[in-house]
């Protein structure tokens, strides 16, 4: 095997860890869950989560990765052989999201074009679950593929497979180069187009206004947890393949703050301009808000064009930059995630990138068929439900108890202060210790009581067992396999 990629600068880097965090559960999912979790209230356990588990685990994500030098099961198994299996759960969690992930993009681009004269029509309800994915009655009825949304897909992964085909420097890190600022001037311009409507401000106040009640629900906590770690990237593997890539000379610390911050400044940015336009809505239609605002999916496919419809002038235009936003942000996302997978068994199996590129895709591809059926939404919020709360985070603390508690945590802290611009000092080593792995257990125990008190989204148990507890399981039972599988033979450490 050849020298490892390396990015071609810092700023290359940081974009595409930046473009990595910043996806679709920073437009749609965070002005969504912080609203439903006490809006301006909710900052206080948000900012908690990411200072304490967010930014921390980070940290010893990007030194890990750039110490160990290796896709996260090499870099695991080079701490210590046994934690081999942690990186390849991690690495299938990630294929699990990147199936499903992958498919709200295709969704993001065929409504670019549904923006274009706003071909939703008025009742846009009906036109997304009926027309659109042409829902079918219930889990258990497949309702099969709509050739529509199965042909973008294509297309989409097709994007996907040639940025990754063509590597860390020539594939992600030019792909970011142009797409974050891109999304970032678009995001600007969106968010100050609503600020400037009538009734934004009714929105902004929604938002921003606490609801202290909420602060001592457990919902809230669990809430805010869960969204860091989604919207940061941490747990998925994806920030220790990214970091692997940095070249001897790095910086670190400085890097994951840099991310984390432009992570949730992004989130902020988007969450402004998606509450301004609904308080537009309010205004216009006299609904109240609570009645305007949907849940995750519907917020943006089913409220936004609504919105649309309503504006004033350049309702077309509006559309097409929100759509592309919530594309491009997807977009980055997606190759970030599939890159965790092309890594590991590139390390493992000694293949060359090409190969490991098309087997990769071809398997996901494969994989995310089942999302384009008439039953797709289902599986998609079940399978998205449980690999988040007993995927991520489970592995998230898994994570930290093994680095904390039986590895000299220390070596990475001093790793990464003699590379970077600051030292972090030992508060990082007693928060990896103790406070992230105890409040994500609380966490982790709430969630199990919540789960097993009430039925997900009112499913029927045979089809949570499968598409929830069965995927989840299924990525650690997998994980142990393909560390049982010989690999690694040129390995030298
Ligand atoms: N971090 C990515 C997101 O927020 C996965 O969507």
């Amino acid at each position: 095997m050849g020298k490892r990629e390396e990015w071609g600068s810092r700023a290359g880097f940081l974009l595409a860890a930046i473009g990595s965090a910043v996806g679709l559960g920073n437009i749609w999912r965070f002005p969504y869950v912080a609203y439903e979790n006490g809006g301006g209230a909710f900052l206080i356990p948000y900012f908690f989560a990411l200072l304490t588990a967010g930014i921390p685990i980070l940290i010893l994500e990007f030194g890990v990765g750039h110490k160990f030098k290796g896709s996260a099961p090499l870099a695991f198994r080079r701490i210590m052989k046994q934690a081999e299996w942690l990186g390849w759960w991690q690495v299938f969690i990630s294929f699990i999201i990147m199936m499903y992930y992958v498919v709200i993009i295709t969704w993001s681009a065929n409504y670019i074009w549904f923006s274009v004269g706003l071909k939703w029509g008025k009742d846009t309800n009906r036109f997304l679950f009926s027309e659109y994915l042409n829902i079918s009655d219930g889990v258990w009825s497949f309702g099969g593929i709509q050739w529509h949304i199965f042909f973008t897909l294509v297309a989409v992964w097709t994007i996907i497979f040639f940025i990754l085909y063509r590597g860390v420097k020539s594939g992600i890190e030019k792909a970011s180069k142009i797409l974050m600022p891109l999304l970032f001037i678009i995001m600007l311009f969106f968010t100050i187009r609503g600020l400037l409507l009538p009734g934004a401000v009714k929105g902004l106040n929604v938002l921003l206004t606490p609801d202290f009640s909420k602060i001592f629900d457990a919902d809230t906590w669990i809430a805010a947890y869960g969204q860091i770690f989604f919207s940061l990237s941490v747990a998925f593997a994806i920030m220790i393949t990214y970091s692997s890539y940095l070249p001897e000379k790095a910086e670190i610390n400085n890097s994951a703050f840099i991310t984390g911050f432009a992570n949730s400044g992004f989130e902020f940015l988007a969450a402004i301009g998606v509450f301004s336009v609904i308080g537009f809505m309010s205004q216009t239609t006299g609904t109240p808000i609570d009645k305007v605002v949907g849940q995750g999916v519907g917020l943006a496919f089913v409220v936004f064009p609504q919105i649309i419809n309503q504006l004033p002038a350049m309702n077309s235009l509006i559309g097409v930059l929100f759509f592309t936003a919530l594309f491009i942000a997807g977009l980055t996302s997606a190759v970030s995630i599939l890159e965790v997978v092309i890594a590991a068994i590139m390390d493992k199996f000694a293949l060359g990138r090409k190969q490991a590129v098309i087997y990769s895709s071809l398997l996901g591809f494969a994989g995310s068929i089942i999302y384009t059926s008439g039953g797709g939404l289902y599986y998609l919020d079940i399978v998205d439900h449980f690999i988040n709360a007993f995927g991520i985070v489970l592995a998230g603390i898994v994570e930290v108890l093994l680095l904390g508690w039986f590895f000299k945590l220390r070596t990475i802290r001093e790793h990464n202060n003699l590379l970077s611009d600051f030292p972090i000092g030992k508060w990082w080593e007693v928060t990896i210790r103790f406070i992230t792995p105890l409040l994500l257990g609380i966490m982790t125990i709430l969630n199990f009581y919540k789960e097993f008190t009430k039925l997900y989204g009112d499913y029927p148990l045979n089809s949570l067992l499968l598409f929830g507890w069965g995927i989840a399981i299924s990525a650690i039972v997998l994980g142990l396999i393909f560390k049982a599988f010989p690999g690694y033979q040129k390995e030298e450490y």
